[in-house]
């Protein structure tokens, strides 16, 4: 089956000069670009394979100051929103319980949901299963009373993204592929057992780039990559398609 790669640009780049350049050259079948909200519109008008993407959105509409709901996303022809990311768990202070409603509305909107989970440097030096329980209790939050047709799960794509893993992280340096791999093994494992949850996609983000992704992407277990610096190079996302 065919690899996702998920472009996520973050707060880049500063114009939508470079941004219109940046969707040119990254659009591709099989790749969701997600730029920061001012550039969706234009990117959406340039994209002609690859899907477009949101960052984030909020669970409703009206009297929020500064928030884009899905349906306003949905009317803009974003297919795919990315939620739970850690910079935003980390630096917005978004908790499990304000993700679970935002899954929950961002799927009953008809939108594709990227849920991102992770564990942090902390935990991960506890080792594999202190990793487990983590990312188990953080879906259990994130995931709660999802199940079911009300919210068409089959809506829904898993991020392992080790936080410790993304490039802009101090002496950050990419899971190994054997490990990420394993790891994805059990979410699969969990998300069946727990969620009923079968046919999921689960991809891998952290220090992805053209130099790693065929030794990600080549393991059975990992359905694509979710990719945050690389994607903002002209010609990355091509490379890593292994085009
Ligand atoms: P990097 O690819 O820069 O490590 O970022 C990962 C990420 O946070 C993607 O959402």
């Amino acid at each position: 089956m065919a690899k996702l790669i998920v472009a996520n640009w973050k707060s880049n780049p500063n114009t939508l000069r470079e941004a219109v350049k940046l969707a040119k050259a990254s659009d591709f079948k099989n790749a969701i670009i997600a730029p920061p909200y001012p550039y969706l519109e234009s990117v959406g008008r340039i994209l002609k394979r690859a899907a477009l993407g949101a960052q984030d959105a909020f669970y409703k509409g009206g009297p929020f100051t500064g928030e884009v709901s899905p349906d306003q996303l949905k009317n803009l022809k974003v297919k795919y929103v990315i939620l739970g990311h850690s910079e935003r768990r980390r630096y917005l202070d978004e908790t499990d319980e304000l993700i679970n409603q935002k899954v929950k509305t961002a799927l009953r909107a008809g939108l594709k949901v990227i849920l991102c989970i992770g564990e942090d440097k902390a935990i991960h030096r506890q080792g594999p299963a202190a990793i487990k329980r983590f990312l188990s209790n953080q879906l259990k939050k994130d995931l709660h009373k999802v199940q079911g047709t009300r919210y068409r799960v089959q809506n829904l794509l898993i991020v392992y993204e080790p936080i410790w893993a993304i490039s802009t992280e101090k002496g950050s340096k990419p899971d190994t592929p054997a490990q990420a791999a394993k790891i994805i093994a059990y979410l699969k494992w969990l998300l069946a057992k727990s969620y009923e949850l079968r046919a999921i996609k689960v991809l891998y983000g952290g220090s992805v780039t053209s130099r790693n992704a065929k030794s990600f992407l080549a393991r059975s277990e990992i359905d694509g990559a979710l990719v945050g610096g690389a994607s903002l190079k002209p010609g990355e996302i091509k490379k890593i398609k292994g085009l």
